[in-house]
């Protein structure tokens, strides 16, 4: 997730637990671009001990190719590119979630990146820019380019991140293509990975919002699909956690209210797993002192933490 799980914040979801595989965020691909210095550190630096893709976004053929190939020189697992970001500052300009509306265009960066990535190429979409309709005609360009494994975020580029997962169409791309598919959307808790496995018949899931919400979850699930009893922090280990989130992610040497700003970001995500009461005012705060005070107030207790979010 741009902007937000980076090489820090990897090296944090490990000591919880952690992902089987990482995907970084999206290297910006235009004419003139090089490789994001600090996205490439996550790769080269890889603190989680689990394979990386690497994922581009952009739509111009030349330069997708000459970035692939130097990303080539890298460890990573894969290759990714991103048919899903609905940011309209990038889905104007033709990229990400953009190209859904253009699959003569895919089609053709597709055949290019392939020719050109020697390794495993994958891709990240959602089911189409105005209309889930698209997926249909979209897989068979998958297939033919012999993509090796496909995410699908269950929504439209224009639903953001409204509106229900679409199951039966992930379902849909699990069935008609060779490839593995993750399935990709609102897994919040171990029964709703549980869920969206049964449902899709995906191979596995990605996760974005519900890593930050809860690092726990990816041990909730791993235990919950064993059969086993799943562990839920107490309120001050979350605590705990956001503690060694602001250590993490936030540089102490900027003045609040925008030093508190990038902890804030995170608490967003957090806070939907809190309380409404919570999250309507941990965006009203300026500094880290009334934020740690705001947090102390709600998690300052030894009771289990779902972590469930109420408002998504
Ligand atoms: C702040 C933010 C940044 C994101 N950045 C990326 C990105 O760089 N690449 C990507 O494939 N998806 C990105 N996503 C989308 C997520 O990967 C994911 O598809 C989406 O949030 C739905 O899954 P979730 O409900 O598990 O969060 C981003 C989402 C958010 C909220």
């Amino acid at each position: 997730m741009q902007d937000v799980t980076d090489l820090p914040f990897w090296r944090l979801m490990t000591r919880y637990g952690g992902a089987d595989l990482y995907y970084t965020e999206y290297f910006r691909v235009t004419p003139s671009s090089g490789l994001d210095k600090p996205i490439l550190a996550s790769i080269t630096q890889n603190p989680t001990d689990r394979p990386v893709i690497a994922q581009m976004i952009g739509n111009d053929i030349v330069a997708l190719v000459r970035t692939a190939k130097e990303l080539g020189y890298h460890p990573i697992a894969a290759i990714d590119l991103n048919l899903g970001c609905p940011a309209p500052v990038v889905y104007r300009k033709c990229a990400g979630g953009g190209l859904l509306r253009d699959l003569p265009r895919i089609d053709k960066i597709l055949g290019a990146l392939r020719d050109a990535i020697p390794g495993k190429f994958t891709v990240k979409t959602r089911l189409g820019f105005d209309t889930e309709k698209t997926l249909e005609a979209l897989l068979p360009l998958f297939a033919k380019h012999s993509i090796d494994l496909v995410t699908v975020h269950g929504r439209t580029v224009l639903q953001m991140y409204t509106g229900g997962i679409r199951y039966d169409l992930i379902q849909m791309a699990s069935k008609s293509l060779s490839c593995p598919v993750l399935g990709n959307g609102n897994v919040s808790t171990p029964a709703d990975a549980e869920t969206l496995l049964r449902e899709t018949g995906a191979r596995g899931l990605m996760i974005g919002r519900g890593a930050v919400r809860n690092p726990w979850l990816f041990s909730q699930i791993r235990e919950h699909l064993a059969g086993n009893a799943i562990t839920y922090p107490t309120g001050r280990e979350v605590l705990a956690y956001i503690h060694e989130l602001y250590e993490t992610v936030c540089d102490p040497s900027i003045p609040d209210p925008k030093g508190v700003q990038k902890i804030k970001k995170y608490a967003n995500f957090i806070g939907e797993g809190i309380s409404p009461e919570f999250l309507h005012a941990v965006r009203r705060v300026g500094s880290k002192e009334a934020f740690f005070a705001l947090c102390k107030e709600h998690l300052d207790h030894g009771n289990a933490m779902l972590l469930e979010p109420e408002l998504i």
